[in-house]
């Protein structure tokens, strides 16, 4: 195998490497291990600690550094050839140890599904979910995590037990070309929702990894910056999201960032590793590099790193293989450090199932069947996910009486944007739009083949639903002019590895909306991006939905959303700016110019106060807040109830739907200490997801987890509750606050687990 330098291959990654031709994968199916009494770590009656020490025991030193190095598992011609036992354009491979039972690992990209690396045409074509944005925009745990589950099973049957999924980074740059990826910018939310996503992936006995580890906020300059930021706002903000979603689904793997953190590179960085991860979360999976986030070899294992990830791939020397082995015998690393990275990875085997569960081979397609029913799950999933932002006069759902409505821009008439980069799934059925720039790295673009403009039409058999690409403002205006409602799609590409320039919608798009707009006021945008957008055309449209990237049943979705065959149930995990003046960092830092530039990020500025929460603080009224999103229904909040018990805060309410149509709702307690004293005045504590008949109530109670009513107190190294009295607010959104209670706290310290 060829070994390249991390710089000759990230170019060739920009650049796209060429790619062979299809070839077969290879029929890995694996034999069931059978425990002899000799192999007593395969008895799956002892538990993963247990069974992990046993096969430790009876490794040699080479089988323990086997478990700790990846490969790539895409040909990146000339420079580099996969793994020959890695499944073709896939993430990586780490190979097993078959003397012991031990399988290999192969690992998938990513949280929308099973991703194909590189721009092959027609291989392991997959379901996509909708966008992890989109998926937290559904306030709907059960929805994540029957998402995460068939995500899971389609990783299984394409021979994987290993998924990269599990996107976390709390959107403090809505520039970032990530945030599709990811769950939101609050640590409740974005923890519970990506939580249960992990939770569905891993029932398939496989191995989930929580990404990326830590402050990994936007992609310019993301293999050099350094967000700089307080030990107690750090964990008050993004490390509470990581905390929360580990605990309550106890991810196998979590994979370190390409970011620095306080000048120290993630996957070498003892503070976020043995500290805040293993020590003071009490983490007991391992931790996976970022592909081309190692830079050491004892430094990195010495603080924490477990696993190398594609070693020989991307970083600038594979660390974990020759150079590790020097440091052990050179006495630079122990080999009790050793011995735990490699027990590390044998426990999220026996832990996850994977060992006792082996993969049944690696087909390139899945049963139709299959992918039907996976349909199902991805468009539930979308349709809570798409945000009705505005519905002035009730112009949606649309008339089931138009005769004629134009369908305007976006390819609307054969599909729907998804994001891009290694998280990118291919569909089935193929590419909707052929010819799309950027054809390589970090494309393709992709439009999944779910067309809004057929969705619609099936739905209005007698009249004329027109298209128009829209890319004429004039043109597509005179359609919208001769008829009754005027759909505009809006969209904007983004990707790993690139931030947006602006939150202007890209194309002149926004010209064709002014326009449409003028000629017909009975106009609807509806937005496929992967994050917030400005909307210079806001008073002049009729009404506004986000769609996100809404996956391989997006159309369809949308249809359902936009005629109301389904309520419009999303709600805004994130704040949309009315200006990037707004914005912590109004300028992004960093030069996309010069890739590798050191440069600092100074994230202090909002510090613990992400998203909403520095819009309160600084009293700034954003476009559209978090929380944010209508329905086709009304519901009115009330009885609101809260008691504290030490320090158990419990909260109950009605909520009654008092419209004339079934709908669904996503009441939101937000806490705050009256006194002050918080990064801002209130957090999101708690939220519900109801679905109500129409004159129907529900009492809903939730009990608020204790640090969201605390702040992080160094020198006590836990959580600290200030005595006084606190306000617990009952809303429709971060904005819209319906009633408040107080409850009244004793002071209390508690551990950093919150107990
Ligand atoms: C991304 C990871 C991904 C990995 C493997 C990296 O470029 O940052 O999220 O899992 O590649 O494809």
């Amino acid at each position: 195998m060829q070994r390249t330098t991390w710089k000759s291959l990230t170019l060739a990654l920009m650049i796209g490497a060429a790619i062979p031709a299809l070839t077969t994968a290879p029929a890995l199916a694996q034999a069931v291990p059978a425990a002899k009494p000799a192999q007593p770590w395969l008895n799956a009656k002892l538990d993963a600690d247990k069974r992990a020490d046993l096969a430790l025991a009876a490794m040699t030193s080479d089988e323990k550094f086997t478990v700790i190095f990846g490969y790539f598992g895409a040909d990146m011609k000339p420079k580099y050839d996969r793994h020959p036992d890695s499944r073709d354009a896939s993430a990586g491979y780490i190979a097993g140890v078959p003397r012991l039972g031990i399988p290999g690992q192969w690992q998938t990209d990513a949280g929308v599904g099973v991703a194909t690396q590189g721009t092959r045409q027609g291989l392991r074509e997959r379901t996509a979910l909708p966008a992890g944005i989109a998926t937290a925009a559904t306030w709907n745990p059960e929805l994540a995590q029957q998402g995460g589950a068939m995500i899971g099973k389609e990783a299984r049957d394409s021979g994987f037990n290993v998924q990269l999924a599990g996107g976390i980074n709390l959107m403090r740059e809505p520039r970032n070309g990530r945030n599709f990826e990811y769950g939101g910018e609050d640590p409740w939310l974005a923890g519970v929702m990506v939580a249960a996503q992990i939770r569905g992936i891993q029932s398939n006995h496989i191995v989930s990894t929580i990404k990326h580890y830590a402050l990994n906020g936007q992609e310019t300059g993301r293999f050099f910056h350094s967000t700089n930021i307080s030990d107690a706002a750090a964990r008050t903000s993004d490390l509470l999201a990581f905390q929360f979603a580990i605990e309550q689904s106890d991810p196998h793997s979590v994979m370190c960032a390409y970011n620095r953190v306080n000048s120290v590179y993630a996957c070498e960085n003892d503070w976020l590793l043995n500290t805040v991860l293993k020590k003071d979360w009490g983490y007991k999976g391992y931790v996976m590099s970022d592909w081309g986030a190692d830079h050491s070899s004892a430094k990195a294992a010495n603080a924490g790193l477990d696993q190398q990830s594609a070693g020989e791939a991307f970083d600038k020397q594979p660390w974990f293989g020759a150079p590790l082995k020097a440091d052990l015998a050179a006495g630079r690393v122990s080999q009790a450090r050793i011995d735990d990275m490699a027990r590390r990875v044998l426990r999220a085997l026996f832990a996850s199932g994977a060992v006792d569960h082996p993969l049944a081979g690696a087909p390139d397609s899945l049963p139709a069947t299959t992918l039907a029913a996976h349909a199902k799950i991805t468009q539930a999933d979308a349709e809570e996910g798409i945000v009705l932002l505005k519905n002035d006069s009730g112009l949606l759902p649309l008339a089931k009486t138009a005769k004629t409505i134009a369908v305007i821009g976006g390819h609307a008439d054969v599909g729907v944007l998804s994001g891009g980069g290694s998280s990118q799934v291919y569909p089935a059925g193929g590419r909707a739009v052929q010819g799309l720039e950027p054809a390589t790295w970090p494309g393709p673009m992709i439009y999944y083949p779910s067309s809004p403009l057929k969705a619609l039409a099936k739905r209005y058999p007698g009249a004329k639903v027109v298209y128009d690409d829209g890319t004429d403002p004039a043109r597509a205006a005179k359609l919208a002019a001769e008829s009754e409602l005027a759909l505009v799609f809006a969209d904007q590409w983004t990707t790993e590895s690139w931030d947006v320039a602006t939150l202007d919608l890209p194309k002149n798009q926004d010209a064709t909306i002014e326009a449409v707009a003028a000629a017909n006021k009975k106009t609807v945008v509806v937005l496929i991006t992967g994050g917030p957008v400005l909307m210079p055309w806001l008073d002049k449209v009729g009404a506004v939905v986000e769609a996100w990237f809404p996956g391989t049943a997006g159309g369809e979705a949308i249809a359902r959303v936009l005629t109301g065959e389904v309520d419009a149930t999303g709600r805004l995990p994130v704040s949309f700016p009315k200006s990037v003046a707004d914005l912590p960092r109004p300028k992004l830092d960093g030069d996309p110019k010069k890739p590798e530039e050191l440069f600092d990020i100074d994230y202090d500025i909002e510090g613990a106060a992400v998203g909403y929460k520095w819009y309160d603080a600084k009293k700034i009224e954003p476009l559209f807040a978090f929380g944010h999103g209508l329905s086709y229904t009304t519901f009115a909040y009330s009885n609101l109830k809260a008691s504290a018990a030490g320090d158990k805060v419990t909260v109950s309410f009605d909520v009654k739907n008092t419209g004339a149509r079934a709908g669904k709702d996503v009441p939101q307690v937000y806490v705050g200490p009256k006194a002050g004293g918080w990064e801002a005045p209130k957090r999101l504590a708690g939220f519900k997801k109801v679905s109500l008949a129409p004159g129907a109530t529900q009492r809903v109670s939730l009990t608020v987890d204790p640090r969201l009513l605390a702040t992080w107190d160094g020198k006590a190294h836990g959580w600290s509750i200030a005595a006084g009295a606190y306000d617990v607010s009952l809303g429709a959104s971060s904005r819209v606050i319906a009633s408040t209670v107080e409850v009244t706290l004793a002071a209390k310290a508690l551990s950093v687990a919150g107990k």
